[in-house]
Formats: C-alpha cells, sequence, structure tokens
C-alpha cells in the first residue's frame, strides 16, 4: 500500500517521502520525516489539508455526500438502528448482537443514577448560566466523582458511564435551570424515551410519551453520532493524547462544540431566523447581507468544510422537520423561512461557487423546538449524540501504535532577541 512516493524540491535538493493511501482511495503525503530531513515544516491554518491520525471509525466524502459509520451509511443505520445500537458500533467496531445489545442496555440503566453531591454544584450555577458551560464543568467533575485509575476498565466502565450520565445530567440541568424536580431515570424506558420523560415528566401533568418522537430522537442523535477530525473530536483526541481521563478529554470536545462556527450552530440557526422574522427582513436583503464580507454576517447553518454538496444528515433533518410538525399537528413559521432562505441561497452564485449548502444544522433546531427543547439547551442536544464518536476516537487514539502527544510546531513572527529593561527605565 506504501509502494508509491512522491518527490518534493527544496532549495535544490529532491526528498522522497511515501503516500498512504486509505481504504477508500485517499491520499496522504507522509510528512512525519520532513522535518527532520529538509529542516522545514508545513503550514496549514485550521488543519484543512492536515491528516492528523488513521482512522477506521467514520467515512466521508465531501464531494458526494457520504458518511458512513464503520462502513454502514448514516441513511441506513437513520432508518434501521437506534442511537444506543450506533453507539455500540461506533465504539466496538461492529453491530452488537442481540445479547450484547441488551447487556448494553442494562449496563446503561444501572449507570443512570448520578451523584446526589453533585446536584449541589447545579444548584449553585447562577440561573442565567449556558448549558454547554454546566455540562462541560460537570463532565469534568465526573472523575472526582467516580474515580477509576485503570485504563482498562476506564475504557469499559466510564464508556457506558458516560453514554448514560450525560443524558440524566442535561435534562437534570435544564429541570435545575427552571427550579423544577427532578425526574430520575426509569429502567423501564429506552435511552431516548427516558431522556424525554426526565426532561418533560411532572407529577400534575404526566408526560405522554409518543413512539415517533421517540424514533425521531433515535434519528436526530444517530445523525450527530460521529463526523470524523471535525473541531471537537480533534480537541477530544489532542487532550486525549497527553494521556489524560476520558472525562477531562470529553469536557473539552464539549467546550470545543459550543462554538456557533460548530455545534453552537443550531442555537444560532433559529437566533437567526427568529431576528430575521422579527426585524421583517426580506430573504433577498440576508441573502445580499450573507455575502457581504463587510457585515460580518453569515447565514447559519449554511457551508461545511468537508462538504461540497448537500450534507446527508442535513437532507435527513429536512424530512424530519416535515413529519415531526406534522405528527404534533403544529406549524412553524421558522420551517417556511428557512425552506425559503435555503430556495434563495441554493439558486444564487455566490452559494453555488463557493459550494455552500445546507449543514446538519440548518433544520435540527427546527426539529429541537418542535419537540419543546429550548433554545439553550439545543447543543447540548447535539453533544449528547456526538459522545458515542468522541469516545471511539479518544479510544483509537489510546491504542495507535503511531499515536504520539499532541505538539505542532509554528512559525514565529515576533520580536527578535530583545533585552530586558528594569521598571524604573521604560
Ligand atoms: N455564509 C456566507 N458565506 C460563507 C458561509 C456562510 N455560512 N460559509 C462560508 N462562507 C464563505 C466564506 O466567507 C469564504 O468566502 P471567501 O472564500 O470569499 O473568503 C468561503 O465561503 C469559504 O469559507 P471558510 O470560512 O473559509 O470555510 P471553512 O471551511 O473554514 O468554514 C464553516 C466552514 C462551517 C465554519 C463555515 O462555512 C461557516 O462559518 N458556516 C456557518 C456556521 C455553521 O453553520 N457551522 C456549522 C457547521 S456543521 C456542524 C459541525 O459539524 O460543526
Amino acid at each position: 500500500m506504501m509502494s508509491e512516493r512522491v518527490k518534493i524540491i527544496i532549495e535544490g535538493k529532491t526528498f522522497e517521502f511515501p503516500v498512504i493511501v486509505g481504504s477508500e482511495g485517499e491520499k496522504a503525503i507522509d510528512i512525519a520525516q520532513l522535518r527532520k530531513t529538509t529542516g522545514y515544516i508545513t503550514h496549514d491554518p485550521g488543519f484543512g489539508n492536515t491528516g492528523c491520525c488513521r482512522s477506521a471509525i467514520t467515512f466521508m466524502d465531501g464531494e458526494k455526500g457520504v458518511l458512513r459509520y464503520r462502513g454502514i451509511p448514516v441513511e441506513q443505520l437513520a432508518e434501521h438502528s437506534t442511537f444506543v445500537e450506533t453507539a455500540y458500533l461506533l465504539i466496538n467496531g461492529h453491530l452488537p448482537n442481540r445479547e450484547q445489545l441488551t447487556q448494553m442496555r442494562v449496563l446503561l440503566n444501572d449507570s443512570s443514577m448520578v451523584h446526589e453531591d453533585m446536584k449541589f454544584f447545579y444548584q449553585n450555577f447562577p440561573r442565567n448560566a449556558h448549558p454547554m458551560g454546566i455540562l462541560s464543568a460537570m463532565v469534568n467533575a465526573l472523575k472526582s466523582f467516580y474515580p477509576i485509575y485503570d485504563i482498562e476498565e476506564e475504557q469499559t466502565y466510564t464508556t457506558l458511564n458516560l453514554i448514560s450520565k450525560i443524558r440524566t445530567m442535561s435534562a437534570m440541568s435544564y429541570r435545575m435551570s427552571r427550579g423544577h424536580l427532578v425526574i430520575y431515570p426509569r429502567p423501564d424506558y429506552s435511552y431516548c424515551a427516558n431522556f424525554l420523560n426526565m426532561m418533560f415528566d411532572n407529577p400534575v401533568n404526566p408526560y405522554k410519551m409518543d413512539e415517533d418522537l421517540v424514533k425521531a430522537l433515535n434519528v436526530f442523535w444517530i445523525l450527530h453520532a460521529d463526523h470524523e477530525q471535525n473541531c471537537s473530536t480533534t480537541a477530544v483526541r489532542v487532550v486525549g493524547s497527553g494521556k489524560v481521563n476520558l472525562y477531562a478529554a470529553i469536557s473539552a470536545g464539549i467546550a470545543a462544540l459550543w462554538g456557533p462556527l460548530h455545534g453552537g450552530a443550531n442555537q444560532a440557526v433559529i437566533e437567526m431566523l427568529t431576528n430575521i422574522q422579527k426585524n421583517g427582513q426580506s430573504i433577498r436583503q440576508v441573502i445580499e447581507m450573507a455575502k457581504d464580507k463587510k457585515k460580518n454576517f453569515r447565514l447559519m447553518g449554511f457551508g461545511h468544510r468537508v462538504y461540497k454538496t448537500y450534507d446527508p444528515r442535513a437532507k435527513i433533518m429536512k424530512k424530519m422537520c416535515d413529519m415531526v410538525l406534522g405528527k404534533l399537528k403544529k406549524k412553524d413559521p421558522l420551517l417556511d423561512l428557512a425552506k425559503e432562505l435555503e430556495e434563495a441561497a441554493l439558486t444564487d452564485t455566490y452559494f453555488i461557487d463557493k459550494h455552500l449548502y445546507p449543514n446538519v444544522d440548518f433544520y435540527s433546531g427546527i426539529v429541537l423546538r418542535a419537540m419543546g427543547i429550548p433554545l439553550n439547551m439545543f447543543t447540548v442536544m447535539f453533544a449528547i449524540g456526538r459522545l458515542p464518536g468522541w469516545i471511539a476516537q479518544w479510544q483509537e487514539g489510546m491504542e495507535d501504535p503511531e499515536g504520539k502527544i499532541a505538539r505542532p510546531r509554528q512559525i514565529y513572527t515576533g520580536a527578535g532577541l530583545t533585552n530586558y529593561i528594569p521598571l524604573g527605565e521604560r
């Protein structure tokens, strides 16, 4: 596989570097020896051309709009699988048999409660604290409440502990932020049903479980479950490369996901649509604003580093908007607005030439709104979904025979040697 070589001429001298070919034919120049042999490093802001690892977890083809977890198209998983089964697939590399799936469900149930003392933390965050900040802090705090020192145990116990508890903790943070009674997880409910129940049940008006909404939540989380080396996953891998514990690495991933250019875009899309509606802007005005570099405004939920065609997740999410709203007999004017914006953007040369299409976040907020999820919890929903991917990637990084501590280089552009001037002489 490594017979091909690439020649690079530097200062008149020719150097040869091996080529790595992935299982889907993607090619990379292996420059691990570049600095040693040539004295040069590469400069690639945003890492758009840099492969930081070999990975067997997720395959994306951004030109064709392909997304597969462990080889299985995301469309098939969205149609036939559950979030828990997909999490098993990502973490273990294969679909579970009936017994393995049952065992995973039992273990998730066993780990679903959160230490009662953790409630004190929740109580002391300011009421308007963003749930992503709270979640990142609480996931990090889990290490103190559930200390595990053995790496092997960490990979089994911590994994399930996290997947189970993140759901309980997220629902808890919502309930406590509203001053409502915390609802505990029920062993008779599935992973997704349990989350909805913990969010919305109350003793006066018990939550009526709707299987279509449970299915929709499964699909929502499956679509977010992994996306190879994105910003938050890279954060998890980089932090993990220092051999820190899984909770700390995931906490870093949650912090990275929070940003509006990444997972925070689902909240930003709804805020953008609401503003357009409130300010009575026309679709044309919004499109022109997004094209104007001086305006510092982007069409949120549009564009992607890898996809240069329609994001396959966005296609499913768009259909799900109609399904969920239809099922709940609700109308959402923001959906009509989003569809109009999409149509206008996809026929505008700016968006066509730059290959800017709706990404997963463009329609996901409409689905979450319909389910009753509050706006500031949207990115938390993304985080719960992305957790199995982060775990699988962390694990792969820990076991990688080529794995090293992440430590990029830089091109220094600061001052030359400068002598210190004592305080009185400045
Ligand atoms: N609206 C208007 N113009 C855009 C947009 C947009 N949403 N996205 C990219 N562009 C333009 C950008 O101005 C640039 O133009 P030029 O070449 O003339 O300078 C060109 O398209 C390339 O953009 P870029 O910022 O260099 O591309 P990137 O790969 O660094 O950024 C992105 C990708 C997703 C951060 C960006 O498209 C963006 O900011 N989108 C809006 C935020 C968003 O929806 N984020 C969610 C991403 S999907 C969920 C996830 O996995 O994170």
